[in-house]
């Protein structure tokens, strides 16, 4: 399984450094081999060694320049981070990026062998039209990325799920999991509005290989607790 902690501007550096001392104890005494992804704000980057992996919820697709508030890769490179959120929907929906501005930063951090949790999911209006429409606008917020890419881990973010305490259904959340896996070899991870409560029971799912979780994440104690469902999914396997 993989676990996705999104913090979003959430949390300072010392808050950062507290929370990670929770989840890096939690891994290494119960010996935990599922992929822990935390995405922290840039403020709390550090540069030391860690036993769970830890990406950027954004950058710019460049060495380096004159991009007013952004951070690059150089930035990056400083504190060693190779792995990448991109088309979260906040940044589709908030800050108005384009899908060709999204591929663009694909194909760039592609290019540098980054990890990159690509993300996708429909508004509310669009589920409403039903599967077709909605397997129609997750086609187009597709275009221009390589799903065969190696390390791509691609999320499953219903827009109106997200931050809201609604979930789909797990019917609803296979019916997409299983298209999307015709599509793409890629882990496929579903995220909104997932918790203590609901993170078993979705990542039991089929075609669910993990979790990208925003609120609930940000108590360590909690995203703990969803590691260890994994992990007891994994004995329940034979893994
Ligand atoms: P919530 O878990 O707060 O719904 O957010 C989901 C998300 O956007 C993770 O990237």
């Amino acid at each position: 399984m993989i676990l996705c902690a999104n913090f979003k501007a959430n949390k300072t550096r010392q808050e950062t450094r507290a929370y990670m001392a929770v989840v890096e104890s939690f891994v290494s005494v119960n010996e935990i081999e599922d992929t822990i992804i935390v995405f922290p704000p840039f403020t709390a980057l550090e540069h030391i060694p860690r036993n769970v992996l830890i990406g950027v919820q954004n950058a710019y697709p460049a060495q380096n320049g004159a991009y007013t508030g952004e951070i690059a890769l150089e930035q990056l490179e400083e504190f060693d981070v190779k792995t990448i959120l991109i088309g979260h929907s906040e940044r589709r929906h908030i800050l108005g990026e384009t899908q060709e501005q999204i591929a663009a930063k694909f194909r760039f951090f592609a290019e540098q062998d980054f990890a990159i949790v690509y993300c996708v999911g429909e508004p509310l209006a669009v589920r409403e039209q039903g599967d077709e429409a909605l397997m129609r606008y997750i086609d187009a917020q597709c275009e221009g990325i390589d799903l065969g890419y190696p390390d791509l881990i691609l999320a499953y973010e219903p827009v109106w799920a997200i931050g809201t305490g609604l979930t789909p259904t797990n019917e609803q959340i296979e019916v997409v999991h299983a298209a999307l896996r015709f599509k793409t070899t890629a882990p496929l991870l579903y995220g909104g509005s997932v918790k203590v409560d609901n993170a078993g029971e979705i990542m039991a799912l089929q075609n669910v290989d993990g979790v990208l979780v925003g609120s609930a994440s940000l108590s360590a104690h909690d995203f703990c607790e969803m590691i260890a469902q994994a992990a007891e999914l994994n004995t329940d396997i034979g893994v």
